[in-house]
């Protein structure tokens, strides 16, 4: 099998997911290529600590991205990193020949997200995608095949959102991810907003208008230093989106959610899907519970699929366990991996999103930063 020889630059909370991953790649059943992780950056050298118990595989430790990108035993990087180095460190390993897994918002802002566009431009050969895991739960993925064969008929409204409460305690100390400087104007929006925004746009559901209500509910936090910090970050974002689709040109409403300050809501990201002949609905606070309701001119009624252990790239487990959050994870680098050695998907919604599809979500959270500060609807611009 094919080994794909991955570097790590940010290696945080997810730079940790991403090698926990690729070190039960054995769970895949059909893997066309594995990833092997040989060299970490990070600029705290106390975060290499972890990776150096558990990965005898890397070779190169640094705090210097630069070193990591010279390094010709790199074929791949993930690069996890505060928004405000995307810019900089995702178009300088494009441009060292690099495949990249970059996360979103990938770039901080449309311009710095339009200059990663550009090297990827420069350099076709490089394989790059955006992180976005949530797709992959196998009720999303059955979602995505009725869009896929038009099963829900003539789209009436799609719901899309991310919910978090990890905010509602004010007495949270501020990180990264709440400071301007490092997390970018659109606060939640772009923290969140590529998740709810992946199976739309890959659905061909681009947000032509937009009406944002955004909201900044703790405006200051604990500093860390006995003192207070402003926290001016959008904690909650609620998108009204017109869209089409692109099938039969029907306008329909798209709500999107993003939201720190959701109380009870601990990591919950949920899709709903209404249409002439088939509505569907699914919430990752039930995971293995997706909600049908197809119309036959009868009584409507929803029912309850389990959907069991189906996800998009086999794996050894049984479909009928349970399947999770890190389970989601190893379907997205599978997908990464598999594309990057076969260019292809095993179907339109098994795919990591692109750096076209980002650069939507940057085009309709710059318009919804312009609709919440003037109270306007606002054009989604389109290249
Ligand atoms: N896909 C998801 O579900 C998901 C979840 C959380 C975060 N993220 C995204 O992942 C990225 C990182 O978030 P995180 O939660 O892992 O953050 P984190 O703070 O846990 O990790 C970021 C790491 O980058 C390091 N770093 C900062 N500057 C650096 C530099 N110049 N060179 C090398 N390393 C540097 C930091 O020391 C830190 O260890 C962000 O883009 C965030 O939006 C994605």
């Amino acid at each position: 099998m094919k080994t794909i020889r991955f570097g790590i630059i940010g290696a945080g909370l997810m730079a940790r997911e991403f090698a926990s991953a690729a070190a039960r790649w054995c769970h895949l059943s059909d893997a066309q290529a594995r990833p092997e992780l040989v060299g970490v950056c990070d600029q705290n050298p106390s975060s290499h600590e972890w990776f150096r118990t558990h990965f005898p595989s890397v070779s190169q430790y640094t705090s210097d991205y630069r070193e990591l990108l010279a390094n010709k035993q790199v074929d791949a990087v993930y690069a996890a990193v505060p928004h405000n180095l995307h810019e900089e460190i995702y178009g300088a390993t494009i441009r060292a020949g690099k495949h990249l897994m970059g996360e979103k918002p990938f770039g901080i802002d449309l311009p710095a997200n339009t200059a990663i566009l550009k090297a990827i431009a420069e350099m076709p050969a490089s394989f790059v995608r955006c992180s976005s895991q949530f797709p992959f739960f196998p009720a999303m993925q059955r979602m995505g095949e009725m869009v896929e064969r038009r099963a829900f008929g003539r789209i009436l409204e799609a719901n899309t959102g991310f919910l978090h409460s990890s905010d509602l305690d004010p007495t949270k100390p501020i990180n990264w991810k709440r400071m301007i400087e490092f997390n970018g104007e659109y606060g939640v929006m772009g923290d969140l907003g590529m998740h709810a925004c992946h199976i739309p746009f890959r659905a061909g559901w681009q947000a032509l208008n937009v009406r944002a209500i955004l909201s900044d509910i703790i405006t200051e936090r604990p500093d860390g230093k006995g003192g207070m910090a402003p926290c001016k970050t959008w904690d909650n974002a609620t998108l009204l989106c017109e869209t089409r689709d692109p099938v039969d040109g029907v306008q329909f409403p798209w709500v999107l959610k993003t939201q720190r300050i959701a109380p009870g809501q601990r990591d919950t990201w949920y899709a709903e899907i209404l249409g002439t002949k088939a509505c569907a609905r699914w919430s990752s606070a039930n995971p293995n519970v997706l909600q049908l309701l197809e119309y036959t001119g009868s009584e409507q009624s929803y029912r309850s699929v389990e959907t069991g252990y189906n996800p998009a790239y086999k794996t050894i487990t049984g479909a009928n366990f349970e399947f999770g959050f890190t389970d989601a994870i190893l379907q997205m680098w599978a997908a990464f991996v598999n594309e990057l050695v076969t260019k292809k998907t095993p179907s339109q919604f098994a795919g990591c999103a692109t750096p076209a599809e980002a650069n939507l979500s940057h085009r309709l959270f710059t318009a919804a930063l312009e609709s919440a500060a003037s109270g306007e609807t606002r054009p989604v611009a389109h290249s």
